[in-house]
C-alpha cells in the first residue's frame, strides 16, 4: 500500500501592513510541530507548512516556511492534491490590511484606521478540492467551544475537529500543555484529559490513522 503522506500547518501568519508591522496572534506552532513529528514517527510522509516560528527542524520531515496567509494557501495547494491527510493546525490571521506599504511608514503617518480584508480561508478551499483526502480542522475558542466547533466541523466539511479553549489557564497558545476535544461528523467525541501536546499530537494523529482506515474500508 501507498506511503501515507500527510501534510500539516502550523503556527500563526503574519499580515504585513509595511515591512515592519504586521498583524498576527500568539501561536508558536508547538501543536502542529508536534503533529509533524507524531506523523512522521507513524512512518508517514509529512510535509510541514509553518508560519514564522523559533521551533527548530525535524529531522526526516520537509518544512516549508510561508509568512502570511495567501503564502500559505499557494503551499498547501501545491501539497493537497496527492496527500491522504490535512492537519490544519496553523493559527492563520482572519484578516490583512488591505494596503501594504513597501517601505516603513513615519510614525507621523500611520493611518489610524486602516483598511482590512479577509484572508483567504485555507481550510475551506482545501475542502472544496478534496476528492479522498481525510481533512482535520482546528478550532480555538474562548467561549461556547463545542458548537462552534461543530459548526465548522459542517461548514468546512472536516472529517474531524480538534477544538481547545484557549483561555483556559496554563494550557493553549505558547503552553507546552493542551486539553482538546476532538469531534466526529457520525461518531462519539473524544475527550482525551489535559496532557503535553507531544501526547496530544499522537492522539490527534492515531484518529486521523483511524479515518483513513475507514476511508479505505469505504465506511466513511
Ligand atoms: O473559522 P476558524 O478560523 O475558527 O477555523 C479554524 C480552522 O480553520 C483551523 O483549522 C484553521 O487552521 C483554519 N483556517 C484557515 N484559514 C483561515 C482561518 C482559519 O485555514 N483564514
Amino acid at each position: 500500500m501507498k506511503k501515507i503522506k500527510c501534510l500539516v500547518t502550523a503556527g500563526a501568519t503574519r499580515e504585513y501592513f509595511d515591512p515592519v508591522r504586521f498583524i498576527s496572534n500568539p501561536s508558536t506552532g508547538k501543536m502542529g510541530w508536534f503533529v509533524a513529528e507524531a506523523a512522521k514517527n507513524a512512518g508517514w510522509d509529512v510535509v510541514l507548512v509553518m508560519g514564522p516560528s523559533q521551533l527548530p527542524a525535524i529531522d526526516g520531515v520537509r518544512t516549508i516556511g510561508v509568512v502570511s496567509a495567501q503564502d500559505m494557501l499557494r503551499a498547501c495547494l501545491k501539497e493537497f492534491d496527492d496527500c491522504h491527510v490535512l492537519i490544519m493546525s496553523a493559527a492563520v490571521s482572519d484578516v490583512r490590511p488591505k494596503f501594504v506599504a513597501a517601505q516603513k511608514v513615519k510614525k507621523g503617518d500611520i493611518d489610524l484606521n486602516p483598511q482590512l480584508e479577509r484572508t483567504p480561508d485555507i481550510l475551506l478551499e482545501l475542502s472544496k478540492r478534496k476528492r479522498n483526502q481525510v481533512v482535520i480542522g482546528f478550532a480555538a475558542e474562548t467561549t461556547d467551544v463545542e458548537n462552534y466547533a461543530k459548526a465548522k466541523m459542517a461548514e468546512k466539511k472536516l472529517d474531524a475537529i480538534v477544538a481547545n479553549d484557549v483561555s483556559a489557564k496554563g494550557v493553549g497558545f505558547a503552553s507546552d500543555f493542551n486539553k482538546i476535544s476532538i469531534y466526529f461528523p457520525n461518531a462519539a467525541a473524544f475527550f482525551p484529559p489535559l496532557d503535553t501536546k507531544k501526547n496530544l499530537a499522537s492522539a490527534i494523529v492515531d484518529c486521523a490513522a483511524g479515518l483513513i482506515e475507514k476511508k479505505r474500508a469505504g465506511k466513511a
